[in-house]
């Protein structure tokens, strides 16, 4: 039986009644747009993160080019990042206007380095912006140090990491304000697309609904600031909700995948597992091995029908649509180097634990295999 990277139809088996009335209702009460589901996801998400307020948009690019956009970054502003990411995080920099400073990451996390970040802040920085990559939370605690020492905001793209803890926080409160994405395949998913900025600074969060929402004021035709149509679809909403309901348990079925697999490859040559850094929970995301031959490994496991996915195969200085960022081979070497190592295994919480095995024995036989020829 071929093992895909993730499977939403297994998910919809275990959900179907309630996704199936949840969105009759929707249909039949004909509140499309800014139905009450939409105000109900955006307090329970906010609650089940751990902060005062959220506000839903239509997918999570538009999540950080709108929290960006509150903060009043624009032309001239520099932001703080990584380079080894998803596009969606540089993207949303330069559609504001501003300018992506890549910083290169944690070699052990994948994360934002701390170290390496204050000598990249210039008189224009006007944002931190880590990531948490595949779901492991960025260190926060020096990074919210630097910040407060030059007056930044810290924003989490937190687009993968529903979920994810450090000390006990959930991100969603691990800095200023973080932006997440509702992708389908993400630890909690739409039927399409959608977004939510959450945050403990309300006023924050009413300024990213205002710009989410045309800009409006008091009434439907005073628009006060330019802005623009990126609301969250009620649908969604109420797809969302029932979801989050499954969220702590999916979390869990994740984390014991992961372990599992952390278990089975423990004896396998060549292969570097992740590991939650200490006082860090993962939302395991994404299940992202290191490997020399990365791609044969690749080949290998799909000739035997079993699904991997590479994140990411270039770093975003690298990228031409990036390219008025600058950038050039060299400037982020740890982040070059990951992106030539990693894959990642299929993970998802209906993903047997017997396939989690399969997987894991074909991973340490093939780079038993490789070294042996080395
Ligand atoms: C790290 C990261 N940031 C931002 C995004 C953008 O989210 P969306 O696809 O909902 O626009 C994603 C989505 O995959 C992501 O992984």
């Amino acid at each position: 039986m071929p093992i895909p990277m993730v499977d939403l139809r297994a998910q919809y088996q275990r959900i179907q009644p309630d996704v199936d009335a949840a969105i009759r209702h929707v249909v039949e009460t004909t509140q499309f747009v800014k139905g009450e589901d939409c105000t109900l996801f955006e307090q329970e998400f906010a609650t089940w993160c751990g902060a005062a307020s959220a506000c839903g948009v239509a997918n999570g690019t538009d999540a950080l080019a709108l929290a960006l956009r509150a903060y009043g970054i624009g032309p001239g502003d520099e932001v703080v990042t990584v380079s080894n990411t998803f596009v969606a995080t540089g993207e949303a920099i330069l559609l504001v206007g501003a300018r992506p400073v890549w910083v290169d990451v944690d070699e052990a996390s994948f994360t934002l380095d701390p170290a390496l970040v204050e000598r990249a802040i210039t008189p224009r920085t006007r944002l931190l912006l880590p990531v948490h990559l595949y779901g492991h939370p960025a260190d926060m605690q020096p990074l919210l140090e630097i910040a407060a020492r030059h007056g930044l905001p810290v924003l989490e793209d937190a687009a993968q990491a529903h979920g994810a803890e450090l000390a006990g926080r959930r991100a969603g409160v691990l800095g200023h304000a973080a932006c997440f994405s509702f992708y389908p395949g993400k630890n909690l998913g739409a039927y399409g697309d959608a977004g939510a900025v959450v945050s403990n600074d309300e006023a924050f969060i009413a300024r990213v609904r205002q710009i989410a929402n045309h800009g409006g004021g008091a009434d439907k035709y005073d628009n006060v600031v330019l802005g623009t149509n990126s609301r969250l679809d009620t649908l969604q909403a109420a797809i969302l909700r029932v979801k989050l309901r499954w969220l702590d348990r999916w979390n869990q079925e994740r984390r014991e995948r992961a372990a599992a697999y952390t278990a089975a490859l423990a004896d396998a040559p060549g292969v570097l597992c992740p590991r939650e850094r200490p006082g860090a929970r993962s939302a395991w995301h994404l299940y992202t091995i290191r490997v020399a031959d990365r791609d044969g490994l690749q080949k290998h496991l799909a000739s035997l029908g079993i699904a991997t996915a590479t994140h990411y195969p270039r770093p975003l200085h690298l990228q031409r649509a990036m390219a008025t960022a600058g950038g050039k081979p060299g400037d982020v070497p740890v982040s070059e180097h990951l992106c030539r190592e990693v894959v990642s295994l299929p993970l998802y919480p209906e993903l047997p634990l017997a396939d989690v095995k399969r997987i894991a024995g074909e991973v340490g036989a093939f780079c038993a295999q490789a070294l042996a020829r080395a």
